[in-house]
Order: structure tokens, then sequence, then C-alpha cells
């Protein structure tokens, strides 16, 4: 039976449908079955991250309004053969979704894939519902700043309060400088980290061609890889991306650190 993965993070921009095209990549890449699914009815992108915005027909509400079957609407990438992609309606009408029909549509999908990966809008309205409302899994995805941080912390208590309990953190944009340190981070969030991606480039770039950027050899790909591992159930050193000596020396030889009780916690996993 396959693991229901939501994205979320409740603010927009902070990377959500970067992180869900990239571990989705990176799972289909270790000869997993992976269905990704835009829930961003309206203003879709993961067709365009992934360079198949001309291959689509159908989308998600095509699939629930019955004009479509599932197996007609799901577009199995060329160049990364096990990711399937289910677009999300263009049409900002389908918000109108309900949680209960993407649930059942979801729970009937889980035998056909390992791993069924949602990008989940930004906001906390019906679309957020619907998509972790059948999630077994959450990636809580913040940039280190504070306004990031007060919307997960936010988001936080609305999918616990969905029954969610499997909730990782990961923290992108990791700059040279940031706002907020990634151990306050990790602090203020007290959940297990699922990994560090660093502000780089090449992400943008890749997205703009129409790729992952897990299949360049770039910084922030490196990290999506390690993140795939652990996400497979791997036991994988942290890289924590720009941080001080003093902190991978604190790490690294396992002295007092403000992240190291969270990162135990994963090592567990
Ligand atoms: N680690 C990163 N380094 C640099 N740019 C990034 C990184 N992660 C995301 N971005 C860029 O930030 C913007 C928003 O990312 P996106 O994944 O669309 O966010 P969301 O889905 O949360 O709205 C995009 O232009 C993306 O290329
Ligand atoms: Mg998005």
């Amino acid at each position: 039976m396959g693991q229901i993965i939501v994205v979320t993070s409740g603010k927009g921009g902070v990377g959500k449908s970067t992180v869900a095209v990239n571990i989705a990549y990176g799972l289909a890449f270790d000869a997993r079955r992976v269905l990704l699914i835009d829930m961003d009815a309206g203003l879709r992108s993961l067709d365009l991250m992934l360079g198949a915005e001309n291959e689509l027909v159908f989308d998600l509400a095509d699939v629930l309004d019955g004009i479509c079957t599932m197996q007609q609407a799901v577009y199995e990438l060329k160049r990364r053969p096990g990711l399937y992609l289910l677009p999300a309606s263009q049409n900002s009408g389908s918000n109108a979704l309900l949680p209960q029909d993407v649930r059942a549509l979801l729970e009937a999908e889980r035998d056909s894939y390992d791993f069924i990966i949602l990008d989940c809008p930004a906001g906390i309205e019906r679309g957020f519902r619907n998509a972790v409302s059948c999630a077994d899994t959450a990636i809580l995805v913040i940039t280190p700043d504070y306004i990031s941080l007060r919307s997960a912390e936010r988001t936080f208590q609305l999918l616990t309060g969905e029954g969610l309990s499997d909730i990782r953190l990961l923290i992108n944009r990791v700059g040279a400088r940031p706002a907020v340190t990634t151990d306050e981070c990790v602090h203020r969030m007290e959940l297990p980290v699922l990994g560090f991606v660093p502000e780089d480039p090449g992400v943008m770039r890749a997205a703009a061609g129409g790729k992952a950027v897990i299949e360049a050899q770039t910084h922030a790909g490196d990290a999506f890889e390690r993140i795939t591992r652990r996400l497979l159930g791997e036991s994988v050193r942290y890289k924590v991306p720009h941080s001080s000596l003093i902190h991978k020396f604190k790490t690294h030889f396992g002295r007092e650190s403000a992240c190291k009780d969270s990162l135990d916690g994963l090592d567990d996993n």
C-alpha cells in the first residue's frame, strides 16, 4: 500500500512545488512508482516545472467529475519512467472539490503506487484541506524567516487538527545569512528534520528548463538526493548549508546543539 505524502507550508513561495517535484523525481529514480498530484487549482505549475505542459489532456477535476478515468488523466514522464503526473485544473472553480471525494479517489489509487505526493496550494482554505485530508505524512516546508515560521506554526496546528502526526520539517533556501538561524527554526518547530536545502540559482534554472534540480550536480540537487534517501528510511548524515565551523564541529562531534535533538529523532526512523 502506497504512502501518501503532502507537501505543505501555509505561506506561498517557500518552495513547496520545488520540493514536491524533486522528491517525486528522486523516489522514481530509485525505481519507485510515484504519482505526483498538483492540488493548486487555477495556479498549476508542476506541468511546466517538469516540461510536460504540452502533453496533458485531462486533470484532477476531470477525474472527479467522471469526464475521464485516472489512467487517461495521469501522464508518465518520458524522461523519468515511473513518475506519473496528475495536473490540477486550470480553472480555479475546481476549488469546489470536496475533501471526501479527493480522499476516496486517493484511497482507490493507493495500491497502484509506492508513493503519492500531493503539492499543496498556498493558504489554509479548502485546497489545503483537500490535500491533507488523506495524507499519512506531511512535509512542512519553511524558509528561514519569521513570516514563514509563523505560518508554519499555524499550519502545524491545522495538520494535527486533521489527525496528522507524522510531520517532518524541511528548511529551504538556506542562504549564507538567514534571517533566522536553522538552529532556531528547528527549536521553534520541534519537529523531526527531513533536511535542509540551500539557496541555489540552479533551482530556478532547472525549473525554467522543465527539469528537476535533483538531476543536476548542484548543492540543492545533492540536498534533495539526501532527503529522498531519508524518506526511503535510510539514515543519512545532515549537511546544514552555510553553517558555521562551530556549528559543524558541534553536530559532527555530537556536542550539545540546538539542532541535535531533532536530528537524533529522525535518525531513529
Ligand atoms: N532552494 C532554492 N534556491 C533558489 N530558489 C528556490 C529554491 N527553492 C525554490 N526556489 C524558487 O522559489 C520560487 C518559489 O518556489 P515554489 O516551489 O514555486 O514555491 P511554492 O510552491 O511554495 O509557491 C521559484 O521561483 C523557485 O524556483
Ligand atoms: Mg506551488
